[in-house]
C-alpha cells in the first residue's frame, strides 16, 4: 500500500489533518489503535477557541457544532466568597469560545472522512515507524506495510511516534504537578450559564457543561487518587463544598454518566520533527487542562502542517516544512505559559505556605479588578489569532 501521508492516530489532530489534506487533494491513511466506538465515546476537552471553531467551519465540518455547540462570552472566577466575571465581549470584542465536546468533534470528522471515501483503519495493532531519516519512510502494522512520503505522528502522549525518534535528537521540557483532576459527566442541567473556575482552600473545582441537560465537572484530587476512593456522594459533596461559596448558588446533582482521573503535566518535545516524521498535538506537547488549550493546540499544529505539506506536494518546496517545528512552538510555548499560569493561580499546592497563598489571592484580585490583567487572561483563553 502507498499513500502520500501516513497518519498515526485518529484523535482530533490525526482526523483533522486527514480531512484538511483531502481538501487540498493530498491522500492519507489514518491508523488508529482503538475502535471507532471507543474514540467516539472518549470524553475529554470541551472548550473550543474561536480559531478552532473558524477552522472547523472553513473546513466544512462545523455544521453540527454551530447548531449544538454553546457559545460563551465570559467565564467566572470564583474565590473568597464571590464570583468575578471575565467578560470576553468587553475585553476581546468579537472573540468568544464554544463549548462542544471533543468526542463530538471526533464524530463529525470521522463522518466527513468516511463520506468522502477516506481510508481510516481502526483497531490496527503494533504500528511501527520505519526509515523516517530516508526518502522512503514506511509504517508497518499487523502484517501490512504502508509506504509514505511523509509520516504524521498524531498518536497522543502515549503513542509510538515520539519514542521512535533516536535518543539525543529531542530536548524534553517538562513539569509534573502535585495533583490530578477527577472529571465527571453528569445527567443534570448546568447550575450556571457560564463556566466557573473555583479556587478554594479544599482544592480547585470547575463547573462546565455539554448541553442544556448534561454538565461536566472537575475536582482537584491528590495525584495518587483512585476512582474507588470517590463514590458518587463524595464527589457531589466535594463539588458542593468548593462551588457553593457564593450567596444563593446551589449546585444541582444528578446521575454520573462517566468518570476519569487525569494526571496534570506540562511537556514539550523539541523539535516537533525528525526526518520525514512530523509530530502534532499531544504527541509533541501536553498542558495541564486548566487553560483548556490541549485540543486547540492540536488544531493549530495541524493547520501549520497542512500548509507546509500543501506547498511541498504542490511545488516541491520545503521551506514551510523546515519551519514547521519553530512555527508551532511559538504558539505551544505561549499556551504552556498560560496553562501553567492558570493552574498555579487556581489550585492549592500542599507545599505552599501562608505567604504563597496570599500572593495567589492578590493575583486573583488583580486579574479580576484590572482591565489590563483581565484582558491578558481573556485574550489567551479565547485564543490568540493564527
Ligand atoms: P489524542 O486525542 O490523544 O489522539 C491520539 C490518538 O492516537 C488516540 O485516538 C489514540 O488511541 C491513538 N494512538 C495512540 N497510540 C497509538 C498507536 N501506537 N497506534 C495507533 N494509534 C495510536 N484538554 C482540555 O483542554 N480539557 C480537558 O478537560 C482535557 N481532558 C483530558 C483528559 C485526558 C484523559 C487526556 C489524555 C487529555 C485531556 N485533554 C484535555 C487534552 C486534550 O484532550 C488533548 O490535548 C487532545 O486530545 C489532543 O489531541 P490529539 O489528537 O493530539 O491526541
Ligand atoms: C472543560 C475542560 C477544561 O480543561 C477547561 O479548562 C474548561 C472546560 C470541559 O471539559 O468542559
Amino acid at each position: 500500500m502507498r499513500t502520500q501521508v501516513g497518519i498515526i492516530g485518529a484523535g482530533p489532530a490525526g482526523l483533522l489533518l486527514s480531512h484538511l489534506l483531502h481538501l487540498r487533494g493530498i491522500s492519507s491513511v489514518v491508523l488508529e489503535r482503538r475502535s471507532r466506538e471507543y474514540v467516539e465515546r472518549r470524553v475529554r476537552a470541551g472548550v473550543l477557541e474561536q480559531g478552532t471553531v473558524d477552522t472547523l467551519v472553513e473546513a466544512g465540518v462545523g455544521e453540527r457544532m454551530l447548531r449544538e455547540g454553546l457559545p460563551h462570552h465570559g467565564i467566572e472566577l470564583r474565590y473568597g466568597g464571590a464570583g468575578h466575571r471575565i467578560a470576553f465581549e468587553k475585553l476581546v470584542p468579537g472573540r468568544s469560545i464554544t463549548v462542544y465536546g471533543q468526542q463530538e468533534v471526533v464524530k463529525d470528522l470521522i463522518a466527513a472522512r468516511l463520506a468522502a471515501g477516506g481510508d481510516l483503519r481502526f483497531e490496527v495493532e503494533d504500528v511501527v515507524v520505519h526509515d523516517v531519516d530516508t526518502e522512503q519512510p514506511y509504517l508497518t502494522f499487523g502484517d501490512e506495510r504502508l509506504d509514505c512520503d511523509i509520516i504524521a505522528g498524531c498518536d497522543g502522549f502515549h503513542g509510538v511516534s515520539r519514542p521512535s525518534i533516536p535518543e539525543g535528537v529531542l530536548t524534553i521540557y517538562e513539569r509534573d504537578y502535585p495533583f490530578a483532576w477527577l472529571g465527571i459527566l453528569a445527567r443534570v442541567a448546568p447550575s450556571s450559564e457560564e463556566l466557573i473556575y473555583a479556587r478554594n482552600e479544599r482544592g480547585f473545582a470547575l463547573h462546565s457543561m455539554r448541553t442544556p441537560a448534561i454538565s461536566r465537572f472537575y475536582l482537584q484530587v491528590p495525584p495518587d487518587a483512585r476512582l474507588d476512593d470517590w463514590p458518587d456522594e463524595r464527589i457531589w459533596s466535594e463539588l458542593k463544598a468548593r462551588l457553593e461559596t457564593v450567596p444563593g448558588f446551589e449546585l444541582a446533582t444528578g446521575e454520573i454518566l462517566e468518570r476519569g482521573i487525569t494526571p496534570m503535566r506540562s511537556f514539550v518535545a523539541e523539535p516537533m520533527q525528525y526526518g520525514r516524521l512530523y509530530l502534532a498535538g499531544d504527541a509533541a506537547h501536553i498542558v495541564p487542562p486548566t487553560g483548556a488549550k490541549g485540543l486547540n493546540l492540536a488544531v493549530a499544529d495541524v493547520r501549520v502542517l497542512t500548509e507546509a505539506l500543501a506547498a511541498y506536494f504542490k511545488d516541491g518546496t520545503t521551506e514551510l516544512l523546515e519551519a514547521y517545528s519553530q512555527t508551532c512552538l511559538k504558539r505551544v510555548w505561549r499556551a504552556q505559559h498560560f496553562s501553567y499560569w492558570m493552574t498555579t493561580l487556581l489550585h492549592t499546592f500542599d507545599e505552599d505556605d501562608a505567604y504563597a497563598r496570599r500572593l495567589q489571592l492578590s493575583y486573583l484580585d488583580y486579574v479580576t479588578s484590572s482591565e489590563a490583567a483581565a484582558t491578558t487572561l481573556a485574550e489567551n483563553y479565547v485564543g490568540l489569532p493564527f
